[in-house]
């Protein structure tokens, strides 16, 4: 199979994880995955995306904490899945383009995940809590950045390839002239 190929089905292989494995990711890996990150494309080439590599278990411990406590629905539970690694992709307030850029920066580095051998998984509750003024302490936001996403990454517990799903959403139309 050549390498395009093996890219195809990484992308459709990829899945969510919900159960990681405690031991850290060591440095240079999770490099690999924001370098592929940095490396998405941006409007205009602004190239404003900032991310934040938390592997602290203090600081990742406070974040679920804070998630639990002020986010209806998360009381008891750990959003980021107890992940050893969250990324969080902050953009420019004035960016208009900020989530965009950050979609595409998370979607890299989830397929770039894959690659390494490791799982991963969009945890949306950092960008619910963009405002929140604890939060950004903890993680350093800079005032004139927003949380945009973020992303659990670790080891899973079980395949990192569990198996394709069929997507059944999802529509294409394929529009033609008369
Ligand atoms: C924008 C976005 C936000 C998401 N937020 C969360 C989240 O907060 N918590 C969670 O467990 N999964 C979250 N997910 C993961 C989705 O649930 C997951 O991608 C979806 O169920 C499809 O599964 P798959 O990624 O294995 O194909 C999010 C995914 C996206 C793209």
């Amino acid at each position: 199979m050549n390498k395009n190929m093996d890219l195809l089905n990484l992308i459709l292989d990829r899945r969510s994880c919900k159960e990681y494995q405690p031991e850290p990711l060591d440095r240079p890996t999770l490099a690999a995955i924001v370098e592929a990150g940095r490396y998405a494309p941006s409007g205009m080439n602004r190239q404003m995306n900032h991310f934040y590599v938390i592997t602290d278990n203090a600081i990742l411990s406070s974040i679920s904490r804070l998630v639990s406590e002020k986010l209806p629905g998360f009381e008891g539970r750990d959003c980021r899945y107890a992940a050893p690694a969250l990324v969080v992709v902050a953009n420019r307030k004035d960016n208009p383009m900020a989530l965009q850029d950050a979609s595409c920066a998370m979607e890299n580095m989830m397929l770039a995940a894959c690659a390494v051998g490791v799982a991963s998984r969009w945890i949306n509750q950092p960008f619910a809590l963009s405002d929140d003024p604890d939060l950004r302490a903890l993680i350093g936001v800079k005032d004139e950045e927003r949380v945009c996403a973020s992303l659990a990454l670790g080891r899973p517990v079980g395949p990192l390839y569990p198996g394709r799903t069929e997507r059944t959403g999802n529509l294409v139309t394929w529009v033609s002239g008369q």
